[in-house]
């Protein structure tokens, strides 16, 4: 694992590794604090963040490590300068670089010129972080025999493509439900399903809620206007018009039903409040995993002794 831009960089092997390291590190966090020691990594971030960046810095300072914020007005990846030669200078510097960025290909070709770990902090196409946090949230939560079932409810996006791949990289088990016009990435589905092959995990895409969340362990929704989609958004709030995760739906998954949710949360379209703030709802755990798989993957990619814990 050099990178991690794409939950596709990961073999099932090595996303085991890493949920297994965040749990031990979330159970014992001092024992990995010189593990970044000496390292200086760049937060660059062209959006909002509250969980990611916060939990990189925290993540990176608690082992050891420095950080630098570089926000939207620092250098405008591709306007003041080409990203190519961004990343190229600052590979002279840096040790790693966590980017968020609109499009998923300032990713892939600040990858290309920047010879050490890049993390995917959420583009437009995936958010790799996010569904291993979520994995590992599932995880902590569901300790039946059986593989969860995984319901998602709502927009096609980042969040759902890695979590499809995900699901498809582990063998588990996942059912969606977008509106027809904005379902996941077809070609990423395709992969998943061929990956599906292999690791025996089930894939089924719906276009009714109801049917996606029957039965279900975790339900899992996300906003419907995502960053950067503030122009769409009276066209997305009617299309998405029954694919709202409140009570009434909830109440056709399995009795001791999960809500999911990446956050920030847009109360009363995708999510209740209801639901955000009842028993049900995992999210604050979700979010404090983040945390905890962050440091585990900047430890697989790039920390000293990473095979052994230091206490
Ligand atoms: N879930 C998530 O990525 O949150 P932020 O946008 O606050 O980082
Ligand atoms: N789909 C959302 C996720 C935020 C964490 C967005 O891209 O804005």
């Amino acid at each position: 694992m050099k990178h991690l831009i794409s939950v596709d960089d990961l073999t099932a092997g090595e996303i085991g590794e890493i949920l297994s390291l965040a749990a031990r590190i979330k159970k014992n966090p001092g024992a990995y604090r010189e593990k970044l020691q000496g390292k200086v990594f760049g937060l660059i971030f062209e959006k909002p963040s509250t969980r990611t960046l916060v939990s990189f810095e925290v993540g990176i300072q608690s082992m050891g490590g420095g950080t630098i914020f570089m926000g939207p007005g620092d250098f405008q990846l591709g306007v003041r300068e080409e990203v190519k030669d961004v990343a190229r200078v600052l590979e002279r510097y840096l040790d790693g670089v966590v980017l968020r960025t609109f499009s998923h290909g300032t990713i892939t070709t600040f990858e290309r010129y920047f010879h050490k770990p890049v993390i995917n902090g959420l583009s437009d196409f995936e958010h790799p972080c996010q569904a291993l946090a979520d994995f590992l949230t599932i995880r902590e939560h569901f300790k039946g025999p059986q593989k969860p079932v995984l319901a998602f409810v709502g927009d096609g996006n980042n969040v759902l493509n890695s979590l499809i791949l995900l699901t498809a990289k582990l063998g588990g088990r996942i059912r969606y439900a977008t509106p027809g016009r904005f379902e996941p990435h077809a070609g990423l589905v395709k992969k998943a399903r061929e990956i599906a092959g292999k690791s025996g995990a089930s894939i089924e895409a719906l276009t009714d809620p109801r049917e996606a969340v029957k039965g279900a362990d975790f339900v899992y929704t996300d906003v419907w206007v995502s960053m950067g989609e503030e122009k769409k958004r009276k066209t997305k709030i009617k299309s998405f018009k029954g694919f709202q995760v409140n009570s009434e739906l909830l109440g056709r998954a399995s009795r001791s039903v999960k809500a999911l949710h990446c956050l920030p949360a847009h109360r009363g379209e995708e999510i209740t409040e209801e639901v955000l703030e009842g028993k049900s709802s995992i999210v604050f755990d979700q979010a404090e995993n983040r945390l905890h798989v962050q440091k585990a993957v900047l430890i697989q990619l790039c920390g000293q002794n990473s095979s052994e814990e230091s206490e």
